[in-house]
């Protein structure tokens, strides 16, 4: 008991140091060299010892001492509603959430980078730029990330889903929403994330908006993740080639997804295909055309 009553009374001293100063670290050194509580480094020699300097103390003794944290500290920590964050912080956070999709499921973050090249490239033919190309890509980046409160055997299912299922599937947008509103200036990428599975005829989730109703950031996101879903293989079957994936989407458009931004996909590939016959030179020379290629042509 001596000596638990030792470790609590460092405890105790080392949290007031940390607070406001010298008394924890008089109480400290006050402990003689040979003590139980000395460290095998310790220097015996008082007159070598500064009186300001600390004796080396037990990871136990600093974990016990650290303050314990309370749901309040947290609050104060993130950025407010007031903050002004430029993109460089708004981007930054963006890449820190994207990171943490893509160490927890690496399929869907790269996924994520696919859709965002998609989602850049279908803007640069629609002449959307700017803050609103911004949160586009912010928001086709982010875009799954309410996935990451979704079971793993759920969402890699080889058969069919049930109804139960389904609607864990369909959180995915209003958890995404909840997270990256977490930082208050991301609450518009939020709400394109939230919106980024809503179809054209009404028919999506979750608050079953149609056409107009829908922000052209979230219809523009639904778009590039379509195809790109056709593209990729599955556990239950093998991706499309482009051109199949392409038509498939044609299909959809007037129905699932805005006419004008299928159209837009798939003239932005045909040019894309055209550029890659006539061999032009530097095309593939950044990711995002090379994967554009890989992807479109
Ligand atoms: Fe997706």
């Amino acid at each position: 008991m001596a000596g638990e009553n030792t470790k609590h009374a460092h405890a105790a001293g080392l949290s007031a140091h940390r607070r406001d100063g010298s008394p924890a670290e008089a109480e400290t050194m006050s402990v003689a060299p040979g003590t139980a509580s000395a460290g095998p480094d310790r220097v015996a020699d008082p007159a070598l010892v500064s009186p300001r300097r600390a004796a080396p103390i037990a990871a136990r003794d600093l974990l016990a001492a650290a303050p314990r944290r309370r749901d309040s500290d947290w609050d104060a920590r993130p950025c407010t509603r007031e903050d002004d964050l430029g993109w460089a912080a708004k981007r930054a956070a963006v890449t820190i959430a994207a990171a943490m999709l893509r160490a927890c499921d690496g399929d869907t973050g790269t996924h994520c980078d696919d859709v965002v090249h998609l989602c850049d490239l279908i803007a640069e033919e629609l002449g959307v730029y700017g803050n609103d190309r911004a949160e586009l890509l912010a928001a086709a980046q982010l875009h799954d990330i309410g996935k990451v409160g979704i079971a793993s055997d759920v969402l890699n299912k080889r058969g069919p889903l049930d109804d139960y299922e389904w609607s864990l599937i369909r959180q995915h947008t209003v958890v995404g929403e909840r997270i990256i509103r977490s930082v208050p200036q991301l609450e518009e990428v939020g709400r394109l994330v939230r919106h980024s599975h809503e179809r054209w005829d009404g028919g999506g989730y979750p608050d079953r908006l149609s056409a107009q109703q829908i922000p052209l950031a979230s219809r523009i996101v639904l778009c590039a993740d379509s195809f790109h879903a056709i593209r990729s293989d599955r556990p239950y079957r093998r991706g499309r080639s482009a051109e199949a994936a392409l038509q498939e989407i044609a299909c959809a458009a007037g129905s699932q997804l805005d006419s004008a931004i299928v159209d837009a996909l798939v003239s932005a590939a045909e040019r894309l295909r055209t550029t890659v016959r006539s061999g032009a030179a530097g095309l593939t020379t950044t990711l995002r055309s090379r994967r554009l290629v890989e992807l479109l042509v």
